[in-house]
């Protein structure tokens, strides 16, 4: 198999990163969010990360569940003990999906339009192509660890149906080198990096990368029934959205339903894999 534990070690190593030790690599697990919660629970120190070949009940956002085939793609999961507020977990989620855009910015084809879509998915060309999902162990304010997960698309071509028209691979958007051990340290690295940055000065030294990277400003969004054209990102990590009549609200969590780039109607369509 080409997730192979020694390899992800030496690669974590050489990159210097920050996250990633111990490391667990499973073939199979039902989900690697709830084996790194379990860990958390039991005391695992921050970086711990848990990796699957195959997730028999992987989850995303919302309930859903997770395409976890065997062979083709990466789940991961990080621990991460941040010495940050609760209310702060939203936009670890924005921090994440920057450390994984990045990761699929330097692997898929030069001109390609890697995005983030808030607050939790990565996009190459408007496609779906990774998505976190950020769970946090709370005492009263403060976060006690947090868990982040990733899964991202690598080899799988062909999805099931109702995915077929708006997910997509590393494989698909034409990366070059598929080698999961390679890029599942590339992008626990990563993470690594986007935390500390975000520990020690919170979302301000990231929130430019990710506006630049922002998929939803200036499309219809429709938000929990709140319609308008989305207006940006605020420094909260906080999704700006402005309505009919000019007003803008704050959304701090959500489902996006989104249409095209407003200039007179847009068109919904779910958008979360
Ligand atoms: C989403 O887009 O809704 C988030 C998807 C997160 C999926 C990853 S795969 C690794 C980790 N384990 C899970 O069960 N979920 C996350």
């Amino acid at each position: 198999m080409d997730l192979d534990p020694t390899r992800v070690a030496r690669e974590l190593d050489r990159l210097g990163a920050p996250v990633g030790r111990p490391l667990s690599i499973a073939a199979e697990t039902a989900s690697t969010n709830d084996d790194a919660k379990r860990a958390a629970a039991a005391g695992a120190p921050h970086g711990a990360t848990f990796i699957a070949d195959a997730q028999t009940a992987g989850r995303g956002r919302g309930g859903h569940a997770w395409h976890s085939p065997p062979g083709e793609n990466l789940y991961a999961s990080i621990v991460l003990r941040p010495r940050v507020a609760a209310t702060e977990i939203a936009s670890i989620t924005l921090a994440v999906g920057l450390a994984v855009a990045r990761v699929v910015a330097r692997a898929v084809h030069a001109g390609a339009d890697v995005a983030l879509k808030w607050p939790n998915d990565v996009l190459v060309d408007g496609r779906k192509i990774a998505g976190v999902l950020v769970e946090g162990q709370l005492r009263g304010d403060r976060v006690v660890s947090l868990v982040a997960g990733v899964g991202l698309n690598v080899r799988t071509r062909c999805f099931p149906a109702e995915l077929s028209d708006r997910a997509t691979s590393l494989a698909l958007a034409g990366a070059g080198d598929l080698d999961r051990s390679a890029i599942a340290a590339a992008l626990v690295a990563e993470v690594g990096i986007v935390a500390a940055a975000f520990e020690a000065a919170g979302l301000a030294p990231l929130l430019r990368e990710i506006r630049a990277a922002d998929f939803l400003r200036g499309r219809g969004v429709d938000v929990g029934g709140l319609r308008g054209t989305a207006a940006g990102i605020d420094d909260g990590g906080r999704l700006l959205v402005r309505d009919a009549g000019g007003v803008v609200h704050v959304v701090a969590s959500g489902e996006v339903l989104f249409g095209g780039m407003v200039e007179g109607c847009s068109t919904g369509d779910r958008s979360s894999p």
